[in-house]
């Protein structure tokens, strides 16, 4: 097993700093705040990768809300490829029907997973459906996906921290960052 004392070493560059992301989240908060005023959202997040962002979010936005958490996953473990393999490994909790939903991801890749999962939510009659992602890497989109909200659009590189993974770790680091290429390329 591999053991890290200091995680950052792995990091060749920042890509977004703390402070960047967390204003940024309040930016996006206060947008859904607004469009959305009068109204109480379901937010249904897509673990794992978006539990950082789904907590600050949650918090920057005003309005009356609950929460259901699904997990799916397209990519097979330590890879940094998508397999283009969706597989819900967590449902929804409770009836969607007629509510107004906000997805909140973290990162929209090939886009295969919200592809899968928009059609999933849709095909349970939730009033209105949007979509918040953190991160939006357009450079390698196989499907096109309708994105309301999008914190950052960034470049075609290997990004983890924020609960973004490489082998399910870095996810705690509060910075987005590039991840050294040989730290996938040694293993
Ligand atoms: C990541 C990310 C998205 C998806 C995006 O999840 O959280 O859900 O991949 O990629 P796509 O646009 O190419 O489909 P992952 O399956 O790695 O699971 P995780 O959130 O648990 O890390």
């Amino acid at each position: 097993m591999r053991t890290m004392v200091d995680q950052t070493a792995d990091i060749g560059e920042i890509l977004l700093t703390e402070d960047q992301i967390q204003t940024r989240v309040a930016e996006l908060g206060a947008q859904i705040s607004n469009d959305m005023a009068g109204r109480q959202l379901t937010l249904v997040s897509v673990l794992k990768g978006s539990l950082p962002f789904m907590a600050d979010l949650m918090r920057a936005i005003s309005l009356p809300l609950r929460i259901d958490l699904m997990e799916v996953s397209s990519y097979g473990g330590a890879t940094t490829e998508s397999s283009g393999l969706v597989r819900i490994l967590k449902d929804l909790s409770s009836s969607i029907e007629g509510e107004d939903i906000l997805i909140v991801e973290d990162i929209i890749d090939t886009g295969l997973t919200l592809n899968y999962l928009v059609r999933y939510l849709r095909g349970k009659k939730p009033a209105s459906l949007r979509i918040c992602t953190l991160l939006d890497k357009p450079a390698r989109r196989l499907v096109e996906i309708d994105v309301d909200y999008t914190g950052f659009t960034i470049p075609d590189q290997f990004v983890v921290g924020y609960g973004l993974d490489y082998g399910e770790l870095y996810r705690n680091l509060r910075f987005v960052g590039v991840l050294r290429p040989e730290v996938y390329t040694q293993e």
